[in-house]
């Protein structure tokens, strides 16, 4: 692949679109479509997972003229209408991945929402009560679609510089600031073995509302929690991260 210009990437995430928030996210979206090439938007797209809310957000999003690229959170599972809620986002302009990948501007993006479990060495483990199994297994089957997805980017595109969206964290560094007691549920290191063995350039992820901007995976993976009061506290008023690859 013959060297290109660096590809701008504005990233957020946890924007929890509102039945009121007409108009909200328009001025976001147009300056990130000048300021950046693509724009991530990594889960909790809606509040309450209600499909009047996604409704707003892809009017919202028409303001965007960038490639989207972003995964669920949690929020839009609440009433089960996540399937609903990604049909209703998605079009030729945004994607909504769910273990899969698409490349933009020559990077390779691979997206999953990925779930709870606990970092390093206090991960659960596939141990006990069905429902303490269960539990496990979605950390488990996340972590294997995202390899599965960066897999993939690999084997068709030699040497593509990869970048991963999930709503979960990877990592703990990135959650700190919420009460430890909630770490578990916050992300799980199962993420990160992914992001390390296909050597990923950065993942960006929300999810911890009062986490930490930066921090670091093995390998050298560059991890950002996006999440919008995170940005909002750092001085980011539109609120966007920009990264460039
Ligand atoms: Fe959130
Ligand atoms: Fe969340």
């Amino acid at each position: 692949m013959e060297e290109t210009k660096k590809t701008r990437i504005a990233a957020v995430a946890d924007i929890h679109v509102k039945e009121s928030d007409k108009g909200k996210w328009v001025n976001c979206f147009k300056e990130a479509s000048k300021q950046a090439d693509v724009m991530l938007i990594c889960g909790d797209l809606t509040d309450t997972g209600d499909e009047a809310e996604a409704q707003i957000l892809a009017e919202e999003l028409k303001a965007c003229t960038i490639p989207v690229v972003g995964v669920l959170g949690n929020h839009d599972y609440e009433k089960g209408r996540h399937k609903l809620i990604r049909q209703i986002v998605q079009n030729e302009n945004v994607h909504i991945l769910n273990g899969e990948s698409i490349v933009i501007a020559n990077i390779g993006f691979a997206g999953v929402k990925g779930f709870g479990g606990g970092f390093d060495n206090h991960m659960l483990s596939m141990f006990g009560e069905g429902a303490m199994k269960a539990f496990v297994q979605e950390a488990v089957d996340e972590a294997l679609h995202l390899d599965r997805a960066l897999a993939r980017l690999d084997a068709e595109y030699a040497n593509i510089k990869k970048i991963a969206v999930l709503h979960y964290s990877p990592i703990k560094a990135t959650v700190v600031g919420e009460p430890e007691p909630i770490f578990p549920f916050l992300g799980c290191s199962r993420l990160a073995e992914p992001l390390t063995r296909r050597q990923v350039v950065a993942a960006f992820h929300g999810h911890a509302h009062v986490g930490t901007l930066e921090g670091e995976a093995a390998g050298g993976v560059k991890v950002f929690n996006v999440a919008k009061p995170i940005l909002v506290k750092a001085g980011y008023t539109l609120p966007f991260y920009m990264f460039e690859v």
